[in-house]
């Protein structure tokens, strides 16, 4: 009899293992925070984003995206306040002032 319970608990212990090595494979990687992706259209087949602005270039002050919403990146065009209406986040542009 106590052969019979230690294999059903065996067996148990075997199933709960590979239903869990299961769903750590199966778990989509945007249920963890710390993998979700901050840039969902802007130069998606490059590997890094990488732009260069001459402080010369500015004219009075530039305003440049960090949220990745800005149709206009890496400056900003506003995009950032309707994100931030829809998610409750608080971001916003760095803004360089030439004096
Ligand atoms: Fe991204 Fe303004 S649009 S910070």
């Amino acid at each position: 009899m106590q052969n019979i319970e230690l294999t059903y608990v065996s067996w148990a212990t075997t199933a709960l293992a590979v239903g869990y090595a299961v769903y750590l494979t199966m778990k989509a990687p945007s249920e963890d925070p710390a993998k979700k992706r901050l840039n969902a259209k802007i130069q998606l087949d490059k590997p890094k984003v990488v732009d260069t602005c001459d402080i010369e270039d500015i004219k009075g002050k530039g305003v440049f995206c960090r949220c990745w919403k800005s149709s206009k990146f890496p400056y900003c065009d506003g995009s950032h306040n309707a994100h931030n209406d829809t998610t409750g986040d608080n971001v916003g542009p760095l803004i360089v002032n030439k004096k």
